[in-house]
């Protein structure tokens, strides 16, 4: 077989905050890969970069008194420790504020250019006369011209939930300066997408790049509809590469963001005495996007629509994973789930989150949920348990007599689980880790009795089974070993001791295939501690007495009580119904479902079509009246309560069969039900 010839990347994270455990999940899951693909004989790179510009930096050097190329050079050095300290090891971290990347922005401008695609407008926004820079939603607050609250965040309302532009705001203010903005019109450019939408259909439809439910959504929610220009260009002052044909014109952060992938692999080539043209325009190499589904859209759509023009190779694979949420719900700086790459290694050892998220990682775009006491239990029983404990019993052992010269009979128990190898690879090319992890510990479970009969410890006492001992011991840390090959793209370290314990360090995935004989043992040292829920607890309790204590220095930070001093204005509104019996409500068959597909009934005011999975191939399609409070795209992929059981009803615009849960009077106040993640499609509600 030949090697294959691989170019990965992870998305490039924002230099303008830390890395934090909800990050982690991606880059795990692309060192996991790549290690596993350097481990089979494949060339693989690994590339990344910080994302260093837009407002949002230049805003922060400035409050900070420091020059923004001082601001990123310090958040890149804290990510790189970051990301080292997980183990996450990229062949090439750049930045976007590289020479590499404006040179070839201005490449891929060019050839945006001369393929017609940009077209000139003049856009309105608000602007700071006090700061002289143009706000982005987040810089401005004001009253909620719906609910009259004030101090709300200049896109939606805290209060009543609804949704506006900046410029609705009742009295903005900027919060950067506190001056009230003006509504200023600039040119801006835009890339006229529309005009790859052949490219992009089929592209989506038909090059295998796209997992089969990110496909479906671009389809229903993009492609069935002509696709809006993109605005592409940021009036100064601004933080990035001035446009070389627009002078006081920068491109936006998501033009140059991406290119930022080629420019790290340039980095890389040019260190390497590599050629570009063979990682980024060669047939020859597979290019594989890792990144979070809240930036599916910049990676299905514009990235290979600016690809196909500038002449570069289209992603072999964009690999699109959910969010972590922690004890069922999203992490949060309050109550100290927000937990950064550096609070987490000061109490915990990386391996076990590696190990934790690897358990949970499937091919499909779906959350996943830390909870301490799972995360806890796999740790201790999985690695510590059943994996390290094979290593603990024999070794010492072993450090003593060293391995036997042949390998001794263990009825099957290397064989079998060399000849696992094939699937346990195929689940770690196809990133289903979780299955990965299933069946090495279905190993680890068919080895740990062979220890437990064999009973080394008992053998030691008699001087006159020392061969056997051996053996027992030949076999229990063969196994060991065994596991660690086919666990090192998840746990470099452990796999590293295990070499230095067999002094055969683990470099190559065939080495599961062939037992060690006749060599020394070292001295045992202690791989993997266990891990106590309430150390998870204490890194959760302090983070959040950390963030309570910054917020405390905050404005408006308000107390817990305050924020939940709820009205007594909707239960008046509609007081409690009559009384009915437990029979009465086991009548109404409430389900869990997934909403697969969202999408716009364009003749309806009022109405969303939604198709609701209930897990297997169970579809059902309903109408719901929540277009005015939800984007279709901000429902796919969510857990729901559907009325299963409602008789289906014939509307104008096709047959409705259910009804989907939801809360509030109507119009833009409407709340679809959540659930928490880990509850499944076709589950009863009681
Ligand atoms: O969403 C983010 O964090 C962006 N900084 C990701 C950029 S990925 C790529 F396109 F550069
Ligand atoms: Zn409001």
């Amino acid at each position: 077989m030949t090697a294959r010839r691989i170019l990965v990347t992870s998305a490039l994270p924002y230099a303008n905050g830390p890395i934090h455990i909800g990050h982690l999940v991606e880059y795990i899951q692309t060192d996991i890969w790549v290690r596993f693909q350097k481990l089979i004989g494949n060339r693989c790179v690994y590339v990344c970069a910080d994302d260093t510009h837009g407002t949002a930096i230049m805003i922060r050097a400035r409050n900070e008194g420091r020059s923004e190329e001082e601001l990123i050079a310090a958040m890149q050095a804290a990510h790189e420790r970051d990301f080292a300290g997980f183990d996450i090891e990229f062949d090439n971290y750049g930045s976007t504020n590289a020479a590499e990347n404006r040179e070839l922005c201005g490449q891929f401008w060019q050839a945006l250019r001369g393929a017609g695609l940009i077209v000139e407008r003049d856009v309105e926004q608000l602007f700071d006369p006090v700061a002289q820079t143009f706000l982005a939603d987040r810089f401005v607050r004001g009253t909620c011209p719906k609910c009259k609250s004030p101090n709300q965040p200049g896109d939606n309302c805290s209060a009543c939930g609804q949704t506006y532009s900046p410029s609705e705001l009742i009295d903005p203010q900027s919060t950067l300066s506190g001056a009230t903005p003006e509504l200023r019109s600039a040119k801006h450019l835009f890339v006229q997408l529309q005009q790859l939408h052949d490219f992009l259909s089929e592209w989506v439809e038909n090059s295998g790049a796209l997992q089969s439910e990110t496909a479906n959504y671009l389809k229903g929610h993009f492609l069935s509809d002509e696709l809006r220009d993109w605005d592409i260009s940021r009036p100064a002052p601004y933080f990035g590469f001035e446009i070389p044909d627009s002078p006081g014109n920068y491109w936006y952060v998501w033009f140059d963001a991406p290119i930022g992938y080629i420019a790290s692999t340039a980095q890389w080539c040019a260190a390497h005495g590599e050629q570009l043209a063979d990682w980024w325009q060669s047939d020859a190499t597979e290019i594989h996007h890792f990144i979070g589904k809240d930036i599916t859209y910049f990676h299905t759509l514009f990235w290979p629509g600016m690809l196909k023009t500038a002449g570069y190779s289209l992603p072999t694979k964009v690999r699109i994973h959910g969010f972590l949420n922690v004890g069922g719900q999203k992490m949060s700086k309050s109550i100290g789930t927000l937990i950064t790459a550096e609070k987490y290694l000061e109490h915990l050892d990386p391996s076990y989150l590696r190990y934790f998220y690897a358990t949970k990682l499937t091919p499909r775009v779906e959350d996943l949920d830390l909870g301490i006491d799972e995360f806890a239990d796999k740790v201790n029983s999985d690695l510590v348990g059943k994996v390290v404990n094979l290593a603990s019993r024999t070794a010492k052992f072993a450090h003593a007599l060293g391995l036997s010269e042949t390998y001794p009979d263990d009825g099957g128990l290397f064989a079998n689980a060399a000849a696992a190898g094939e699937r346990i690879a195929a689940a770690y090319e196809a990133c289903d880790y979780s299955r990965a992890m299933r069946l090495i510990m279905e190993l680890a479970d068919a080895a740990n009795p062979f220890i437990e009969h064999a009973q080394p410890w008992v053998l030691k006492k008699d001087p006159a089974r020392e061969a056997e001992l051996r053996d027992v011991c030949t076999i229990g840390l063969n196994l060991f070993r065994q596991l660690c090959v086919y666990l090192s793209p998840v746990l470099p370290r452990l796999a590293e001791r295990c070499g230095e314990l067999l002094g055969d360090p683990i470099t190559r995935w065939a080495q599961s295939q062939q037992p060690l004989t006749g060599r020394s043992v070292q001295k045992f040292t202690h791989m993997l501690t266990r891990v106590k829920p309430e150390d998870l607890q204490k890194m959760i309790d302090e983070n959040r007495d950390q963030a309570a204590a910054s917020q405390a220095d905050t404005p408006d930070a308000g107390t817990a009580e305050d924020r939940w001093n709820d009205s007594g204005q909707p239960l008046a509104d509609e007081p409690l119904a009559e009384e009915i019996t437990i029979d009465d409500f086991a009548k109404v068959d409430l389900r869990i479902a997934r909403v697969v597909a969202a999408e716009q009934v364009p003749e309806a005011r009022k109405l969303l079509k939604l198709t609701l999975s209930l897990g297997g191939e169970e579809r059902r399609q309903v109408f719901a009246g929540i277009k005015a409070a939800y984007e279709p795209d901000q429902l796919v992929g969510r857990l729901v309560v559907m009325v299963a059981n409602l008789k289906p009803r014939q509307m104008k615009f096709g047959l409705s069969e259910g009804m989907v849960a939801a809360a509030g009077p109507g119009g833009p106040d409407v709340f679809v039900i959540t659930v928490d993640e880990g509850a499944q499609p076709g589950q009863r509600v009681h």
